[in-house]
């Protein structure tokens, strides 16, 4: 066989993904019953109905047959950690509880990068089990927590983005940043950022837990390095709310507290998002700056429910985020399930292909990393997973009677977790199989 084209790679199955927002866009997706997926050296050659595209194989490239199953873009967790792995499921009565009597003392042990890169692996592991393939992750604040993760990332070519927790305040001395926190942030970013598939993200915890200083030291790294990402949470809590309502009583609101460092600007993915009135909304949009929704974490802390509606009026970038260890699974389906009966209690609806679009395109796109992943565009990177409609007997039975595209997707959210994985590509190699 020539070697011309022995990085070439074909997939049959049903094809689905996004060239715009379907809230938006009538002509959103793209959806090829039996399809063909083309990949040429990690990246996606094209994608598009077999009939059309099997003639243009060269000779040797034998499809993969996944017929019967759909094909989507990997999923993108736009906000978890890392470090809460082992303290998932971990009750107490809302936010600031739970912060205090679980999450800092399971932090405290990434000091130990033994500990850091075991965590990794196993967390890596757990998110190509539920197709994911990019995600947006807070270390703590130990640097060596970061290599950790970088290391475990890259050595499986997956496309991550991640940075040490920024926290100088109102946290136990054991995880107190320094004066050096914003410039060991800077040395990471060195090391790490656009390192292979690598990408950093500057990681203010939340606005209680740094200084004004710290803040505004943030603000200039953030500056200095413009392409890198920016993570922090915002109005996830009542009780967090009133609290920094206290600390900056001369903000406008919470939001505005990292209006006024400035941190909010394209590649700024502010988690939760919950207590926002119409102006922060309309700031967000303005911006550039994304919204990382996580329900299953807002249900499990009693936290509130986003409102899709208000932020689609102000037209604000949206994800989707698991919010791991707060959250309470892995899977991205799961976190549709709960995004869809949000949406439900606060009087609106989203459907299946929106929340599909959202764990992909939608996510990319607050990301800035439309082109680079969450489609098949030629030239994207193949991250991609092989979704099973008949996983389990109860899917089978379900799927095996929808109607429309809409209903299939509407059962592989409601009922799907990491079982309808069958399999996960990160470009275009297999990385998980369901056995
Ligand atoms: N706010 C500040 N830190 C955290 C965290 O680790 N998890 C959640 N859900 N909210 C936070
Ligand atoms: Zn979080």
């Amino acid at each position: 066989m020539s070697t011309a084209f022995k990085n070439m790679q074909a997939y049959r199955a049903s094809l689905l993904h996004f060239h715009a927002d379907p809230a938006f866009d009538g002509a959103a997706h793209a959806w090829h019953e039996d399809g063909l997926l083309v990949v040429e050296d990690g990246r996606v050659k094209a994608a598009g109905d077999y009939a059309a595209l099997a003639d243009t194989l060269p000779a040797g490239v034998t499809p993969h047959d996944y017929r019967g199953q759909l094909i989507t873009p990997g999923f993108i967790d736009t906000h978890l950690h890392y470090p809460q792995t082992d303290m998932i499921a971990s009750p107490a009565p809302g936010l600031l509880p739970w912060l205090e009597t679980y999450t800092f003392p399971t932090e405290r042990r990434f000091e130990d990068p033994a500990h850091a890169r075991a965590t990794a692996e196993f967390f890596l592991d757990e998110l190509l089990r539920c197709g994911t393939t990019t995600a947006v992750v807070y270390c703590t604040v130990h640097p060596q927590s970061v290599d950790a993760f970088f290391e475990a990332s890259e050595a499986r070519n997956l496309r991550m983005v991640a940075g040490k927790v920024l926290m100088d305040r109102h946290c136990p001395d054991f995880l107190r940043d320094g004066e050096g926190g914003v410039g060991t942030s800077a040395d990471l970013i060195e090391k790490w950022h656009k390192r292979g598939r690598q990408l950093y993200a500057i990681t203010p915890r939340f606005a209680p837990t740094s200084t004004d200083a710290q803040l505004r030291a943030t603000a200039e790294l953030a500056k200095a390095y413009p392409d890198t990402f920016i993570q922090t949470h915002v109005s996830e809590n009542k009780d967090e709310c009133k609290w920094v309502g206290e600390l900056h009583p001369q903000a406008r609101s919470y939001l505005d507290v990292y209006e006024r460092f400035g941190l909010m600007r394209p590649r700024a993915l502010f988690g939760h998002c919950i207590w926002l009135d119409d102006e922060d909304f309309a700031r967000m949009a303005a911006t550039g700056s994304a919204a990382a929704v996580c329900p299953t974490s807002n249900l499990f802390l009693g936290s509130g429910l986003f409102d899709f509606e208000r932020a689609d009026g102000a037209r604000t970038l949206l994800s989707l985020g698991t919010d791991v260890g707060a959250g309470t699974s892995f899977s991205m389906l799961q976190t549709m399930n709960e995004a869809y009966k949000v949406a439900r209690l606060k009087g609106s609806y989203l459907p299946a292909l929106r929340m599909f679009y959202l764990a992909t395109l939608g996510a990319a796109r607050a990301m800035g990393l439309e082109g680079t992943v969450g489609s098949f565009a030629p030239g994207t990177e193949a991250d991609f997973i092989v979704l099973d409609p008949k996983a389990t007997p109860l899917l089978a039975r379900r799927t095996a009677q929808r109607e429309s595209l809409e209903e299939l997707l509407f059962a592989l959210a409601l009922l799907g977790d990491d079982r309808v994985i069958k399999a996960t590509y990160a470009a275009g190699t297999l990385v998980h199989s369901r056995t």
